[in-house]
């Protein structure tokens, strides 16, 4: 092969026609006549593909032979401008090798059917589709946007642990994580496992939210964020549930309930800005081909200023909706949770644009939340977005030792394992907020994707932990 580098697609395709390049990558399609082949190549360093031109005679033929769709070769020829159209360059191929064939009638994405159903049972293999393509290069784009942000405004980035032994939302949805032989419980008096004889001599469970030990880090550094993966075994089989996701966690000392909301929506506006600035051609694609309002959703976010509602009046705006004939799968009360339906309705009908539902009744919510003088609701935030509800979670956290403490009593919480986090309230206590947005949730809206198992790479739910 010719000693010229190899340049990405992305490269190509901006570059001056006449160079001799080198380019490397798997064969979307191969078409052609008698004396000439067209195939398309893609390296994944964007949508878009480049076009080789290869002469069939003699030498040729035999290496044309081998490439099929999905294919992977390398191609050394001269860029030259394109007669067709679609393309203002095009390879001139002079030499081809194949790194590896692909058996037309065993590759899995050579099939007819390319439904996102499908496609799930071999994501080992849809990333190298158009689709995913897309969606995996916009993740990654906003996995950095988001550090790029918080490191712009002299956040420190906190690494919480994954393991832990306290159960940060209460809601009971932990993945335990034991070395016990489950064949052979060691047992307690109680006839209880016993735990003191497993790997970390306690009872020990995935991580639902990294915000306790963020707490620590904000109560010493200022400003910290997360952004790491969180566990839930909650049996929600939705399109917006994983057992598995990212969680970006937020948490800033000093701050009250209202900064914590200019902060979120500020953030978010930004990682919507960033994506139409930097990753167009793959929003386009999606655009395009499946949700052709999706421009023009993200377009609106970045420029509308959210509405702020406290729940109270949320659950009014809902009860007139229902006087008014709208109908909801699950009632509407006062001290209830809101459906995704809910939320939606609030944001898609009512006000049509995002909301940010304050002064949660407390029985609803975390331990954590800054009491309200009503003593019944907290200082929590509930970011709502179209086609998702909720995309963040936040509060103002409770400052003051004495409330936070009796209401893990009164939760039934077990204080002993809290008291490293209690800390925080008897030594230099200060009121702090925070928040978590979920990654993929972020990503449903970016991408316009249906699902939440098709914008991360291996989804796992319940029942599903292949790849
Ligand atoms: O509202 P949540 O449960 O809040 C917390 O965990 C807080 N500790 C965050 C904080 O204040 N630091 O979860 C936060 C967000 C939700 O708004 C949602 O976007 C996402 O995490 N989320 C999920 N995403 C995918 N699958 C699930 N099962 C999710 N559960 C929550
Ligand atoms: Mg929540």
């Amino acid at each position: 092969m010719s000693e010229v580098r190899r340049s990405k697609v992305k490269d190509l395709l901006e570059m001056k026609a006449g160079q001799e390049v080198l380019a490397k990558g798997w064969v979307r399609t191969k078409r052609g006549n008698k004396e000439i082949a067209f195939i398309a190549l893609n390296d994944g360093s964007t949508i878009k593909n480049i076009q080789i031109v290869a002469d069939k005679n003699e030498s040729t033929e035999p290496i044309l032979a081998k490439i099929s769709t999905g294919a992977c070769i390398a191609v050394s020829g001269t860029l030259v401008e394109s007669v067709g159209s679609g393309q203002a360059v095009e390879i001139k191929a002079g030499e081809i090798t194949v790194y590896g064939e692909c058996d037309p009638m065993r590759y899995p994405l050579q099939k007819k059917d390319t439904s996102f159903e499908y496609l799930r049972t071999v994501a080992h293999m849809r990333p190298r589709t158009n689709t995913f393509g897309a969606v995996l290069r916009l993740r990654s784009q906003m996995a950095y946007a988001i550090h790029e942000y918080f490191h712009s405004k002299g956040f420190v980035y906190l690494n919480t642990p994954l393991i832990t032994a306290s159960d940060c939302e209460g809601a009971g949805q932990m993945f335990q994580v034991t070395t016990l032989d489950l064949n052979n419980v060691p047992k307690n008096k109680k006839g209880q496992p016993d735990f003191t004889k497993d790997f970390f001599g306690k009872q020990t469970s995935l991580t639902v939210s990294g915000q306790l030990e963020g707490e620590l880090g904000a109560t010493a550094l200022g400003e910290i964020y997360t952004f790491g993966p969180t566990f839930r075994a909650e049996n929600s089989n939705t399109p917006r549930h994983l057992a598995e996701f990212w969680m970006v966690e937020p948490e800033m000392a000093f701050f009250d309930i209202r900064d914590n909301m200019d902060l979120a929506e500020d953030f978010i506006k930004h990682l919507v800005r960033y994506a139409l600035e930097h990753c167009m051609d793959d929003i386009k694609f999606l655009n395009d081909r499946y949700d052709p309002e999706l421009l023009s959703r993200l377009e609106s976010v970045a420029d509308t200023e959210f509405v702020r509602l406290p729940y109270t009046e949320g659950i009014e705006i809902l009860k007139k909706a229902i006087e008014d004939g709208v109908k909801f799968e699950y009632p509407v009360d006062w001290g209830t949770d809101l459906q995704s339906e809910h939320e939606r309705y609030l944001v898609e009908k009512h006000f049509r644009k995002p909301v940010i539902l304050t002064d949660y009744p407390k029985d609803i919510k975390a331990f954590y939340m800054k009491q309200n003088e009503d003593g019944k609701t907290v200082r929590a935030m509930d970011v709502l977005f179209p086609k998702i509800g909720e995309i963040i979670g936040g509060s103002e956290r409770e400052a003051d030792i004495n409330r936070i403490e009796s209401r893990v009593d009164e939760l039934g919480m077990s204080r002993k394992n809290l008291e490293w986090y209690l800390d925080t309230r008897r030594f230099g206590s200060c009121p702090h907020s925070g928040f978590g947005l979920g990654f993929e949730r972020l990503l449903l809206f970016i991408t316009g994707m249906q699902n939440i198992r098709d914008v991360i790479p291996f989804p796992r739910t319940p029942k599903n932990a292949e790849f």
